[in-house]
C-alpha cells in the first residue's frame, strides 16, 4: 500500500534556471567593475552555500533561527486562527522546511503550499518531502528569483492566500526595496491576503557582531563560497587565500554588512575580464537590515499592508509580524 500523500505539482515554465545563470554572470561582471565592488547576496545560495547557511542556522551565536522557531511554536494557534481554513500558503526563499511545517501542522486544512526559491536542488528536495508528509496538500515549487517580481499560478487565487517570509530575509533588501517588494506583493497577492514576516530587531551591536562573525568560521566559509562559485561557474581565478570575511555593523544605516576583503593588491580574472583590487579593498556581498518593530510596521503600512499582530521574544531579539491587505 502506498502511504497517503499530497500532490507534487511541477510546472514547466516556472523553472528559471537559465535566466538565473545569466543574471549571475551579468551581476558579477557589473558589480566587480563598480566602486565599491558589490555582488547581490542572492548569489550566495548555490548548493554549497545553501548547506552552509543551514549550518549557520544551528550556530550558538546565530540567534535568529531558533528565536523565530520558538515564536512560531508559541503563537501558531493564534496565527492559524488569523489565517483561517483552506489557505494557499506561499513561501518566499523556502530553504529548509522546518518553519513551514510548524504552520502546516497547525493551519486548518491548508490547500496548497507554493514555495519560491532561487536554490533549485534545495527547493525540489524539500517540496518532495512535504508532498510525501502532508496528505491532501498540493505542493507547487517555483524555481525563481522572487526579487524580480512574480505572478502566481491561477489556482492560487481559488482560496485565501497567506504569504510567509521568514528568517528576516526581508532585511536583505534596502528599506526602499523592501517597500517596493511589499507594495508589489500586496498587489500580486490581492485583496484579503495575509502575510507573516519575520524581521530581525535592532539590538546590542555585540550580539549582532557575534552572529555574523561566528567562532567556527562558518559564516566566513559561507561568504567565501561566493568566490568558489565564481571560479567554477564563471571561469574565475580568485585566490581564496587572498580574501578574508568581514562583517561590521553599520549603525548609521542599521545594517550588518558582509564583505570579502582583499588582503593584498591583486588582479583577478573572471571570464577573461580583469579586475584590480587594492590592498584592503572589499566586495560588499550582503546587507542585513535590522528594524525596530514599529519602524517595520510603518514601512508595511506605507506599502499597503495593515499591521494586525506583532510577536517578539522576551529578549527582544526577533519579531514576527502578521499583516493583511486592505
Ligand atoms: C538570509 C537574511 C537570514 O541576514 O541573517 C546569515 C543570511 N548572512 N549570516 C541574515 C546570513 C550571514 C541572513 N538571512
Amino acid at each position: 500500500m502506498t502511504p497517503a500523500q499530497g500532490k507534487l505539482d511541477l510546472r514547466e515554465g516556472f523553472d528559471e534556471a537559465g535566466a538565473i545563470k545569466d543574471d549571475f554572470r551579468r551581476a558579477v561582471l557589473e558589480g566587480l567593475g563598480q566602486r565599491p565592488k558589490w555582488i547581490p547576496c542572492k548569489y550566495l545560495y548555490d548548493a554549497r552555500g545553501s548547506a552552509l547557511f543551514e549550518e549557520i542556522c544551528k550556530l550558538d551565536e546565530y540567534y535568529p533561527t531558533r528565536t523565530e522557531l520558538a515564536l512560531l511554536h508559541r503563537h501558531s494557534d493564534e496565527i492559524a486562527s488569523l489565517v483561517g481554513p483552506n489557505a494557499n500558503v506561499i513561501e518566499f526563499g523556502s530553504g529548509s522546511s522546518r518553519k513551514i511545517r510548524i504552520l502546516l501542522d497547525t493551519f486548518e486544512k491548508p490547500a496548497a503550499y507554493v514555495s519560491v526559491d532561487i536554490s533549485r536542488e534545495h527547493l525540489l528536495q524539500e517540496a518532495q518531502r512535504l508532498a510525501v508528509d502532508y496528505d491532501g496538500l498540493s505542493v507547487i515549487p517555483i524555481h525563481a528569483d522572487y526579487t524580480q517580481g512574480l505572478e502566481f499560478p491561477a489556482s492560487v487565487f481559488e482560496s485565501p492566500r497567506v504569504g510567509f517570509f521568514p528568517g528576516s530575509n526581508i532585511g536583505n533588501f534596502a528599506p526602499a526595496d523592501a517597500f517596493r517588494f511589499l507594495q508589489e506583493l500586496s498587489r500580486s497577492m490581492g485583496e484579503k491576503s495575509g502575510f507573516l514576516v519575520g524581521v530581525d530587531l535592532k539590538k546590542d551591536e555585540r550580539i549582532l557582531a557575534a552572529a555574523y562573525n561566528d567562532a567556527r568560521g562558518i559564516t566566513a566559509a559561507f561568504n567565501t563560497n561566493l568566490l568558489v562559485r565564481i571560479n567554477r561557474e564563471l571561469a574565475g581565478d580568485f585566490d581564496l587565500a587572498g580574501f578574508v570575511h568581514e562583517a561590521p555593523y553599520n549603525a548609521e544605516k542599521g545594517r550588518i554588512e558582509m564583505h570579502l576583503k582583499s588582503v593584498r593588491p591583486q588582479t583577478v580574472r573572471v571570464e577573461g575580464h580583469r579586475f584590480a583590487f587594492a590592498e584592503g579593498e572589499t566586495i560588499h556581498t550582503e546587507s542585513s537590515y535590522k528594524y525596530a518593530a514599529d519602524e517595520f510596521q510603518a514601512l508595511a503600512e506605507d506599502a499597503g499592508w495593515r499591521p494586525v499582530a506583532c510577536w517578539q521574544d522576551p529578549n527582544r531579539l526577533f519579531s514576527l509580524h502578521y499583516l493583511e491587505t486592505a
